[in-house]
């Protein structure tokens, strides 16, 4: 069957054919393309056509499509017994190479996505503090529960939905919302209210609206006034975890949050996530406290096979400079190209996470995301799509170089965008 056909097959028994938002392709027309198989960077679809991935699942693929040595870890771990619901020692494995990779991590637990561990590190944050409220920023999206449902990035906003059905308003209530990279407006917010605040969540870099990097203090900014008000900062780490380097972003930039959620690439692949910090705040989660937290597959032998394996892989290559190195040539030639043909656009690029913004205005927070013209993107996905390279399809994501990518694909991204301006331009 073709995509267009398991598509329509698919519409009758799943919502909108899709098991998640923006896999429906509704930002940018068209049909959605069903994959059979990954290998490395490049795809294959039901039809057979190969294409090369710079959305890479969304993120965790650092390693490319079905690594040999983490699809080894998974058979191997599998063939003796697909979950347990009991303790096992690769867990604590799991979590010393985490703490040892950011060593702020003193107590970690593991969850099944990226959206439980931003939820449990919330209520985390409320038991320990004794507070309700917490402050979010606008385009920053950290997963699908209900009080982070507010002004959130992702599929939420090319869906054009501000917030989702189904959110009580008392969910809504607890949560403030402020624009990313704004100082005064916090400050403003924390004079005021941060009594009752018991965290402050932020991407640190931004890459559900399009990727936006903080801009400079913007991090320290945010730890001082934290400690400051008493309240705790979490870093939503479930995209930068292990993207820009061998450990968390916070790592990296030098600032410490109180709590850390990983998702996407500490599971290799698999259904993984990860929150955790100081052991003085972990260690109120059940049964030590008072704070309920618990999975059925939390920790499971197969997804941390393959987390702990895509980790040691990255420590052991280093693929960082070199990734990063690929994707600010890919950015560079898209700037070059843009210019050249005169399109409205340009390539946002940190490590190796790529964002093209169909504007030439630098894109601080939501309100310049917002200025994108999103229809010239989805000619450019589309194009892109047509010569063979799959993007993330829509404008306000990020999209991602892994250690599979070499200069062939980076060349072949930079002659296709050059050939798809010059179009064009006529
Ligand atoms: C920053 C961030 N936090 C949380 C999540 C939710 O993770 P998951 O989709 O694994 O639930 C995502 C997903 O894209 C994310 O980008």
């Amino acid at each position: 069957m073709t995509s267009k056909e398991l598509f329509r097959r698919a519409e009758n028994v799943i919502p909108g054919g899709v098991n998640s938002p923006v896999r429906a392709f509704r930002s940018v027309g068209g049909d959605p393309v069903f994959m059979k198989s990954g290998r490395g960077c490049r795809l294959t679809t039901v039809e057979g056509r190969a294409l090369t991935d710079y959305c890479g699942s969304w993120g965790p693929l650092i390693l490319g499509h079905a690594h040999p040595e983490v699809v080894a870890a998974v058979q191997r771990v599998a063939a003796d017994g697909m979950t347990f619901g009991a303790c096992t020692e690769r867990e604590v494995e799991f979590a010393e190479l985490l703490r040892q990779c950011a060593v702020y991590l003193e107590k970690i637990r593991l969850v099944s996505s990226g959206t439980e561990a931003v939820m449990s590190a919330l209520r985390l944050a409320r038991g320990f503090t004794g507070r309700q409220k917490v402050l979010k920023f606008e385009g920053c999206y950290h997963g699908h529960s209900d009080g982070l449902l507010v002004a959130a990035g992702s599929g939420l906003l090319t869906a054009g939905v501000a917030s989702s059905a189904g959110v009580t308003a008392g969910a809504a209530a607890d949560t403030f919302v402020l624009p990313y990279n704004d100082l005064d407006a916090i400050r403003a917010l924390v004079s005021k209210s941060g009594h009752e605040l018991a965290a402050i969540i932020v991407e640190p870099v931004v890459g559900n609206m399009g990727l936006v990097p903080p801009l400079p203090g913007f991090l320290a900014g945010l730890r001082e006034l934290t400690t400051q008000c008493g309240a705790l900062l979490i870093f939503d780490e479930v995209i930068t975890g292990f993207r820009l380097g061998p450990t968390t972003y916070g790592t990296l930039c030098k600032v410490t949050p109180d709590l850390t959620c990983l998702g996407k690439i500490i599971g290799g692949g698999l259904p993984l996530g990860a929150f955790g910090g100081r052991a003085e705040i972990m260690d109120h989660l059940a049964p030590l406290g008072r704070v309920y937290q618990a999975g059925t597959l939390s920790g499971n032998p197969v997804a941390v096979a393959a987390g702990l394996t895509t980790l040691q892989i990255l420590r052991r290559e280093n693929p960082y400079p070199r990734i990063e190195k690929l994707a600010a040539r890919l950015a560079t030639v898209f700037n070059t190209a843009a210019r050249k043909y005169d399109v409205t656009a340009h390539c946002a690029q940190l490590g190796s996470l790529f964002t093209p913004f169909f504007t030439t205005a630098p894109i601080r927070n939501l309100t310049d995301a917002k200025r994108c013209d999103t229809a010239a993107f989805a000619r450019f996905f589309h194009g892109m799509l047509d010569r063979g390279i799959y993007l993330p399809p829509a404008q306000f994501e990020a999209a991602f170089v892994s250690a599979a990518h070499t200069d062939a694909e980076i060349d072949q991204f930079c002659i296709t965008a050059d050939s798809l301006f010059q179009a064009l331009e006529k």
